[in-house]
């Protein structure tokens, strides 16, 4: 598998002190930083959009052509995933990860010239995303067979194909919540399809729970509630890299 990516999701940072936990944590030993887009409709929670994301952009040095640290890997938990390509990125976006399901049901445009230009299909937003100059990638809920990944990951045209697939181990919406082992039999399966796929597992991950998820193959963590919560988060964070690259 490939090496560990930890990726801490500011969702349970300070937000009144948002630069300055970004950078705190980018220097307890963060590789990126997991920036959870929700827009009320396809999550029943909101957070915060482009202007906030472009201010705490200027606390995290950029990733480079030759390390992905300080990558903003924002998880874009929103019913219309292609309305917000270009804003993102504009914002300091470096890897937009859309929901399959959200790609899929996209209907919330008022006229039908708008509601076509918005239905996309997953290989088509990946392709977008790709031309727009950000990495992408694709997010699936608990309740979404592993199986319709399949189409995009094994296109032969790069462009069309993601740079990592996000496994949700909780519902999406909110931090805190319990880890679900039940998720994990599809990251098994990934990895045994795609031996050199970034696989994200996200929801639930702790010191508790890191090692179910790397034995299963997973190599991306987020971690927010056990990061932001700990006493001592540069240790969480090397005890879940631990985890992955034993
Ligand atoms: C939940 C978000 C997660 C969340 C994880 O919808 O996608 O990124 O921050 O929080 P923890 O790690 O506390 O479960
Ligand atoms: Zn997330």
């Amino acid at each position: 598998a490939p090496k560990s990516i930890i990726a801490p999701s500011i969702l349970s940072a300070d937000f009144a002190d948002l630069g300055a936990e970004c950078s705190r944590t980018m220097e307890q030993g963060a590789d990126w930083l997991h920036v959870d887009i929700m827009d009320g409709h396809f999550v029943p929670n909101i957070t915060f959009g482009p202007p906030v994301v472009a201010k705490i952009r200027k606390h995290v040095e950029r990733p480079t052509e030759s390390h992905g640290r300080g990558t903003f890997d924002c998880h874009m938990m929103i019913a219309e995933p292609k309305k917000w390509v270009k804003e993102f990125k504009s914002a300091g976006c470096d890897l937009y990860c859309f929901h399959y399901e959200a790609a899929i049901n996209s209907t919330a445009a008022e006229s039908p010239e708008a509601k076509s230009d918005l239905k996309t299909s997953p290989r088509e937003l990946i392709r977008y995303i790709h031309e727009q100059g950000m990495l992408a990638g694709i997010a699936i809920k608990p309740a979404t067979k592993v199986d319709v990944l399949f189409d995009v990951l094994d296109s032969h045209d790069k462009a069309e194909r993601p740079d990592m697939v996000l496994v949700m181990t909780v519902e999406p919406g909110f931090g805190g919540q319990k880890f679900m082992a039940s998720e994990l039999p599809k990251v098994q399966e990934l990895r045994k399809r795609y031996p050199g796929l970034n696989i994200e597992v996200d929801g639930g991950l702790g010191p508790a729970t890191i090692d179910q998820a790397a034995d299963a193959g997973a190599n991306v963590i987020v971690a927010g509630s056990a990061v932001f919560g700990a006493k001592d988060p540069a240790e969480v964070i090397s005890r879940l890299r631990d985890a992955v690259d034993k």
